[in-house]
């Protein structure tokens, strides 16, 4: 029988995948409900293209205008927090956060309804407010699977053995588009260059958290989360082909990897299925043909946003908040031009230690959002010359 989906962030790069999957297998899953930010076109084209019953758009001023493009398509629609609330709200199995950054905090916390499975694409809702979040999930019986490559192949390879056997576990990264460039070359490079990734084709926030490495961060963050895995269990192996996503390391010695082409359309489907697999048709790892996989440290002199990251989830408490919210504000900096690449690590580490200790971790979704608030002012008084 079809699963009833919703996706949130149906116009992003994530969404248009997942929008793939669901078109290349109609009769497993029909659209309940798209969610955008503020492109009318887009998501009205994704949910005709889908037959999705609701479209909502977090700009509430794209209202008529999203009304207009949906006219005589039957498709219900509305703009604004409380039209996205409602998305979320409607009736669906699975729904699939792909919204950027920590807009996706809220819709994602609102979705979590008992006995429905979240695809989880959008790592901020766990890095700014992990310990609220999968504490909602468990007490609601809430699924939680990730849709990020690297913890989907932890998530297989974990059920190789058990978590407490597990010595380390390693997320890989491709090492982006400055991997093999000196720091000099590095400080000086815009965010056109900086969104030029070698291997994934991403949006625009990632794509930079790729390029300062914050990304694999990040990720750590949502590992401890998703796996109840504590720092020093954590790892991360920079690997430019992107062909092994994730490993586990055991504790006598053994390693379990998850391999696959980098094709973000296997993880968003078997996030959305789970262990019984949809046949997809896409190419097949040839690895006689790739020959050879490489391997390399991460160089934390060269992308200290790792330290940092890394950093905060040592420290606990609110710190990975506070972290998560100094990037936001840097990045966007650094992408209208504002700041220069090492600024971004520089305005971090300055928010990150101007809090007085970390505290608790926050035990609710509004005092983690009351956290990141906080940390956004000091973040953007750093930022030279302009409001943002
Ligand atoms: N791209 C990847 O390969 C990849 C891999 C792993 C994890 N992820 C994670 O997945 C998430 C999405 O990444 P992406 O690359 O797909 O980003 P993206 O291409 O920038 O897409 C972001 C989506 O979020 C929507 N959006 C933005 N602000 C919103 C708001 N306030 N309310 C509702 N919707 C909003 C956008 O709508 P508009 O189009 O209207 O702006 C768009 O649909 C991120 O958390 C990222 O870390 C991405």
């Amino acid at each position: 029988m079809a699963r009833s989906l919703t996706i949130l962030g149906a116009t992003g790069s994530i969404g248009r995948s997942t929008a793939e999957v669901v078109l290349a297998h109609r009769d497993e899953f029909h659209v309940e409900a798209v969610v955008g930010g503020s492109n009318v076109q887009a998501l009205a084209d994704k949910a005709k293209s889908l037959g999705a019953r609701f479209a909502a758009l977090a700009d509430e001023g794209a209202n008529a205008e999203l009304k207009d493009a949906l006219a005589g398509t039957g498709i219900g629609c509305g703009a604004g927090r409380s039209a996205v609330l409602e998305a979320v709200d409607r009736p669906s199995d699975i729904v699939l956060a792909a919204i950027s950054g920590t807009a996706g905090l809220e819709p994602t916390h609102a979705a979590l309804k008992p006995g429905r499975r979240i695809a989880l694409a959008n790592k901020e809702s766990l890095v700014c407010a992990g310990t609220a979040f999968m504490a909602d999930a468990r007490r609601r019986g809430v699924e939680v699977v990730p849709v990020d490559s690297e913890h989907n192949a932890l998530d297989h390879a974990l059920t190789a053995g058990h978590n407490r056997n597990v010595e380390k576990a390693v997320i890989t990264a491709s090492g982006g588009p400055f991997r093999t460039w000196p720091r000099e070359r590095i400080a000086a490079a815009g965010a056109r260059e900086a969104s030029a990734h070698p291997i994934w084709s991403m949006g625009s926030k990632i794509n930079i958290d790729s390029a300062t490495l914050m990304n694999k961060g990040l990720e750590l963050i949502e590992a401890h989360h998703l796996f109840g895995l504590e720092a020093e269990r954590l790892d991360v192996l920079v690997h430019p082909e992107a062909i092994i996503h994730g490993l586990v390391q055991w504790t006598d010695g053994a390693l379990t990897a998850g391999l696959a082409l980098p094709d973000m359309k296997v993880p968003i489907a078997n996030a959305m299925r789970g262990a019984e697999r949809i046949p997809m048709n896409l190419p097949r790892l040839d690895l006689a043909a790739i020959g050879r996989l490489t391997f390399e440290r991460a160089d934390e002199l060269r992308f200290p946003c790792l330290a940092l990251a890394r950093a905060a989830l040592k420290a606990g408490g609110a710190a990975p908040t506070i972290l998560n919210a100094a990037n936001e504000i840097a990045v966007e900096a650094y992408m209208a031009g504002h700041i220069g690449f090492y600024a971004i690590s520089e305005i971090v580490e300055e928010v990150c230690s101007s809090f007085s200790g970390t505290g608790n971790a926050p035990a609710t979704v509004a005092e983690a959002l009351a956290v990141d608030g906080e940390a956004r002012d000091r973040a953007r008084r750093l930022v030279p010359g302009k409001r943002l």
